[in-house]
């Protein structure tokens, strides 16, 4: 089947719910779950395809069905006309409001840019690829911007312009057969690793990039339950994404026999996971510090101690942690001060009991931790 077929037959970005053949459509808008406002849009065969939104709280929709982009200002419920692209040729899809150069991305057949404050064109960006299928986009942190080219099994990097935001050709960073179907792309916290879908064979793909921009490896992410024709894909919230579970027993009654710490190394290592949250006693949380500080990954730990009081008052509970200036270390209380800690700053020997628990601080002071938490 060929793949414009399928984009119109499967549901799209799932934020949008909407009614086939009425002459207006109202999309039910999730983006806010405590808002259950319904935005109006007075448009016949819209196929709303893609949604992007600017932080003053605006809504843009972009049109498969009309090749048109919709705006909704902040804390309106009706959608405007905002652009018409219906004489332009290729499908209209992924839309993406960028701040950070002022304009609004949008794919079809190549790139077009849009100024975000008035809708007006800006620079129009080729793929140089036969028929390119931009189908959706992300910008990295240094103000690259990435596309997939959904039939032709690529990912195209246009690199930060000199005298406009971006440059005007891509250059092509990927092309692997893993890439058939290449759908939604989002960069998390880590600028290095591209996370693509595929809309065709429902992986879910981390690329890990060069400095130039360029794919050096591509990972077929094990997820811990299937995708089924993934769509638009954007990171939310912290920007971490969860996406494998494992489960150790120490008699095995239940996943595999063993404890989280066999199981840690091998799953920082097919995952990529760039953060460790961690909650168990003493011993474990020490030996989940060390991997995690072999590696070089950050992490928090939320401690288990004995809690006299749970008020402050008692200090039964207490951690020895490194200030963060390095100036000395002060018995945080897990009950109200935690239980939640940079695991870089607890001073361990001490906390396990293998030092007196009252000792001077060096007249050097400890070292300053500087990895996140902080
Ligand atoms: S339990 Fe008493 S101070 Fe924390």
């Amino acid at each position: 089947m060929h793949l414009s077929k399928r984009l119109t037959k499967r549901p799209t970005k799932r934020w949008i719910k909407w009614a086939a053949g009425a002459n207006f459509l109202v999309a039910a808008c999730a983006l806010f779950a405590a808002d259950p406002a319904v935005i109006t849009i007075a448009s016949k065969n819209l196929f709303p395809e893609s949604i992007t939104s600017t932080a003053d709280g605006a809504i843009i929709i972009g049109s498969y069905g009309t090749s048109t982009v919709w705006r909704i200002p902040p804390g309106e419920n009706n959608a405007a006309k905002w652009i018409d692209s219906s004489n332009s040729k290729g499908a209209l899809l992924g839309v993406l409001a960028d701040e950070k150069s002022g304009r609004l991305l949008v794919c079809q057949a190549g790139v077009k840019t849009f100024d975000l404050k008035t809708g007006a064109a800006k620079e129009e960006l080729a793929i140089p690829t036969a028929n390119p299928f931009c189908n959706d986009l992300a910008v990295r942190d240094d103000g690259s911007l990435y596309v997939t080219d959904t039939t032709g099994a690529k990912i195209f990097m246009f690199a930060k312009g000199a005298t406009t935001p971006f440059a005007t050709t891509a250059v092509e960073v990927a092309s692997d057969p893993l890439l058939a179907g290449a759908d939604g792309l989002a960069f998390l916290s880590d600028p290095d690793k591209l996370y693509v879908n595929s809309v065709t064979s429902s992986k879910l793909l981390r690329l890990d990039l060069a400095k130039d921009g360029k794919v050096t490896k591509i990972t077929d992410l094990k997820l811990s339950r299937p995708l089924q024709g993934p769509d638009g894909m954007r990171p939310i919230d912290g920007k971490r994404l969860s996406q494998t579970i494992a489960i150790t027993t120490t008699d095995g009654s239940l996943g595999e026999r063993g404890t989280v710490l066999d199981a840690l190394p091998d799953m920082l290592e097919s995952t990529g996971a760039q953060v460790v949250y961690a909650a168990a006693g003493r011993s474990t949380l020490r030996a989940i510090a060390d991997i995690c500080l072999e590696r070089q990954i950050p992490s928090q730990m939320a401690v288990e101690e004995q809690m006299s009081c749970g008020t402050g008052m008692c200090f039964t509970c207490t951690v020895p942690v490194i200030r963060k200036d390095g100036s000395g270390f002060d018995h945080l209380r897990a009950c109200t001060e935690g239980p939640v800690f940079n695991p870089a700053r607890i001073l361990w020997d001490r906390w396990m009991g293998d030092e007196p628990r009252v000792v001077a601080t060096p007249p050097e002071g400890f070292p300053v931790v500087r990895t996140w938490p902080g």
